[in-house]
């Protein structure tokens, strides 16, 4: 049976265990183990049915860890974290070998993220390990951002969640490598390309194609309903169909908004036995990068909206 705790030294106590748990971060909910117990790790790929060639981010509680479990990190790592950490952003780095090959997937980088949330950091001091920790969805559908969300996601598969609230950022954080020589951003999330180049003085690029992350193949991020992508935004006030799901942000002030609220609307609307789920792209700038990103993965194409009829467009 999978419980819904708020005890901070049970939590502790199965990740000691060699367990994983759910636990809340500032972004989405984590699956987390000892990062650095192989068989803790191997557990992680199971409960969440992750392809095994997918790396985890492992998370830390100060830059201090870098060096123990980084190699040659560049000086702008440590201007970014002293800026962005704690935070929703991960550095990748060489990896050092006291990270067993299984947490990276064999690669040897290491994704580095130094969490926020209060409950998380006292989970990672009080146990005194780095914990690996994906987000606690099975592998490719929706990142859970609450204790019920996860619940409903991995029921039966771990003992126990750790209830830290609804998060507030609501997606992942922005994952950013070093590995080559430029800073490229593999994932968009909360801190923007922008803020990065700002604190850093140099441009950063986008994926090389050679240097992809393994967790952005597309298809990701995805609901059992299918979403589409409306092509003109200003139609989405005219669709109105019962069999249809509409995904609006026009109910929200801001981006930041829009964010936090993105998983959780989009998981209600698919219990809700739609045909189809329908939503708009947000203007492609800042966050809204992140945003427009994991609903071009979540998505099965787009679509038009015309003599009062979805038609799904064929490129
Ligand atoms: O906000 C987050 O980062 C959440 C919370 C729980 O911290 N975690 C998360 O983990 O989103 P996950 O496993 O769902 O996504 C991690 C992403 C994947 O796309 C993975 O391929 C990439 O980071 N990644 C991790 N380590 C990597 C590495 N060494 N090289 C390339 N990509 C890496
Ligand atoms: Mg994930």
């Amino acid at each position: 049976m999978t419980r819904i705790i708020k005890d901070i030294d049970t939590a502790v106590k199965e990740i000691m265990n060699g367990n994983v748990i759910g636990l809340p971060t500032e972004t989405v909910y984590g699956l987390a183990a000892n990062a650095l117990n192989e068989n803790a790790v191997m557990k992680i790929f199971e409960t969440k049915d992750r392809p095994r060639f997918n790396p985890l981010i492992v998370h830390v509680s100060g830059t201090d860890a870098f060096e123990m479990y980084g190699e040659n990190i560049p000086d702008d790592v440590y201007s970014l974290a002293e800026k962005f950490s704690p935070g929703p952003i991960a550095y990748i780095v060489k990896k050092k070998k006291v990270i067993p090959d299984i947490t990276t997937a064999g690669n040897d980088s290491v994704a580095l993220r130094i969490p926020s949330h209060e409950m998380f950091r006292e989970v990672l001091l009080k146990s005194g390990v780095p914990l690996a920790a994906p987000s606690a969805n099975r592998s490719g559908k929706i990142s859970p951002t609450s204790a019920e969300d996860v619940l409903s996601e991995l029921e039966g598969k771990i003992n126990y969640i750790l209830d830290g609230g609804r998060c507030e950022v609501g997606i992942e954080s922005t994952v950013i490598s070093f590995i080559d020589g430029e800073a490229r951003i593999l994932r968009y999330g909360a801190v923007t390309k922008k803020e990065i180049e700002d604190v850093i003085g140099k441009t950063v690029h986008g994926n090389s194609g050679k240097l992809v992350s393994p967790g952005q193949l597309k298809s990701h991020y995805a609901p059992m309903t299918p979403l589409y992508i409306l092509d003109d935004p200003t139609e989405l006030k005219n669709i109105k169909d019962n069999k249809m799901g509409v995904l609006d942000f026009s109910v929200y002030n801001n981006v930041k908004e829009i964010a936090l609220n993105l998983y959780s609307d989009l998981s209600k609307l698919d219990k809700m036995n739609y045909d189809i789920i329908v939503c708009s792209k947000v203007d492609d700038e800042g966050l809204g990068i992140a945003i427009n990103d994991r609903l071009e993965r979540a998505s099965s194409g787009k679509v038009k909206f015309e003599d009062n009829e979805i038609k799904i467009i064929t490129e």
